[in-house]
């Protein structure tokens, strides 16, 4: 699977273990969503390029970093909220962008009610976040919308992946990445990825 990047950091993987947890409230459930979500923020960055400028400290002149593209954060609608805070942490100049899909829960197919953009996104490194990567069909829905606006140069960060998902990404979207903290097993016959962390938005949301 050439698209796709584990992120396995023992912190990332030890707060995993905490979503898996059925016990876990939805209180702290989204504390370490926040969590996780500032720490994979470090890692699809990291290759990211960097202007150089001069900068005063207290003493003298120094050189100084900026990043050099402007960056937009898109959550997919409801669970990819919970992971904006994390990412604006250590990304506060980013900007952020919209998508509202749900799946059908007998066809699993998406379905979209709401999508919201910055401008420029053709200049823009963007950022898809999106706790949950199942079947693929949410991704690739919210990827095709974005290339649609003009994004050229897009990421997606999941939490938790299934092979499937991977695989309709690079069948579709193949220039696109895809970074996760775990690759989990399968699909089970309702679309949820086993053994996954169950329904992410009823999670954070408190609606199961
Ligand atoms: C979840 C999740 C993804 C999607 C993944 O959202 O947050 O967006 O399912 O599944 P897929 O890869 O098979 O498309 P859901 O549809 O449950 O909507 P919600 O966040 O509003 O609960
Ligand atoms: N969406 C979720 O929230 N969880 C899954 O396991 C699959 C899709």
């Amino acid at each position: 699977m050439k698209n796709l990047t584990i992120v396995k950091h023992p912190i990332i993987q030890r707060d995993v273990t905490f979503l898996r947890d059925s016990r876990t409230p939805n209180d702290q459930f989204r504390h370490i969503l926040a969590r996780i979500a500032g720490m994979m923020a470090f890692q699809v960055t990291k290759d990211f390029e960097l202007r150089e400028f001069d900068v005063q400290t207290p003493l003298e002149k120094t050189k100084g970093y900026a990043l050099k593209d402007s960056i937009v954060v898109v959550p997919v609608l409801r669970a990819g909220l919970g992971m904006v805070e994390g990412f604006l942490n250590v990304l506060p100049d980013a900007r952020v962008g919209h998508v509202g899909l749900y799946r059908n829960e007998e066809t699993l197919q998406p379905v979209d009610y709401y999508s919201k953009f910055p401008s420029q996104l053709s200049k823009a490194l963007v950022i898809l976040i999106d706790p949950m990567l199942a079947t693929g069909g949410s991704a690739t829905a919210a990827i095709t919308f974005l290339k649609k606006k003009g994004a050229k140069n897009i990421r997606i960060v999941c939490l938790v992946a299934a092979p499937a998902g991977v695989k309709m990404i690079a069948k579709h979207h193949p220039d696109v990445q895809i970074f996760c903290a775990s690759l989990d097993r399968e699909l089970n016959n309702k679309g949820y990825i086993l053994p996954g962390l169950g329904d992410a938005g009823d999670r954070i949301f408190g609606t199961e």
